[in-house]
C-alpha cells in the first residue's frame, strides 16, 4: 500500500511518530510531503499535496496532520473524491474504513498522544471496507459532491 503523508507546522513531530508505525509494516510504502521544520505553513496547502496523491492514483491512501487534525480535515474534504476521517480514538478509525471507506486520515498534533495515535495508524491501515450497504451510502457521499459542485 501506498501512502503519502503530510503535515502543518502543528503535527511535525506526530508525522515522524506516524512515520514510525508506518515502518512496522513491510509492505507500505510513504511518501512525506512535508512540512519539516517549525515555520508556519498553510494547512490547506498540505492537505491539497496529500490528496492530489490520492485522487490521481498515486497513493493508495493518505494522512493529513495539523494542530487538531479539524482544518486539515475540512481542507482534504473539500476535494473530490476524498473522504477524510478525523480520528481521536481506535473505535472510530475502524469504523471510518468498514463504514465510510476513508481514504484519508486526519489527526491533530496537539491533542493527540503518540501512543493513541499509533493505535488509530494500526487499526486505520489494517482495516477492510464492508461494502455491501455501505457501498450505496458512500455511493450517496459522491452524488453530494456532483449535486454541490465540489471540484
Ligand atoms: C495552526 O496554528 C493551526 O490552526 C492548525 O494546525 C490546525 O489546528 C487547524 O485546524
Amino acid at each position: 500500500m501506498k501512502i503519502t503523508i503530510g503535515s502543518d507546522h502543528g503535527a511535525v513531530q506526530l508525522k515522524e511518530e506516524v512515520k514510525l508505525v508506518l515502518k512496522e509494516f513491510g509492505d507500505i510504502e510513504v511518501k512525506d510531503v512535508g512540512t519539516f521544520g517549525t515555520d508556519s505553513v498553510d494547512y490547506p496547502d498540505i492537505a491539497e499535496k496529500v490528496c492530489a496523491d490520492v485522487t490521481s492514483g498515486a497513493a493508495d491512501r493518505g494522512i493529513v496532520l495539523c494542530g487538531t487534525g479539524i482544518g486539515i480535515s475540512i481542507a482534504a474534504n473539500k476535494i473530490k473524491g476524498i473522504r477524510c476521517a478525523l480520528c481521536n480514538d481506535v473505535y472510530s478509525a475502524k469504523m471510518s474504513r468498514h463504514h465510510n471507506d476513508a481514504n484519508v486520515l486526519a489527526m491533530g498534533g496537539r491533542v493527540m498522544g503518540f501512543g493513541p495515535a499509533g493505535e488509530i495508524v494500526r487499526a486505520w491501515v489494517t482495516t477492510e471496507f464492508d461494502g455491501g450497504r455501505h457501498e450505496r451510502r458512500v455511493g450517496k457521499i459522491a452524488a453530494l459532491e456532483e449535486k454541490f459542485g465540489k471540484e
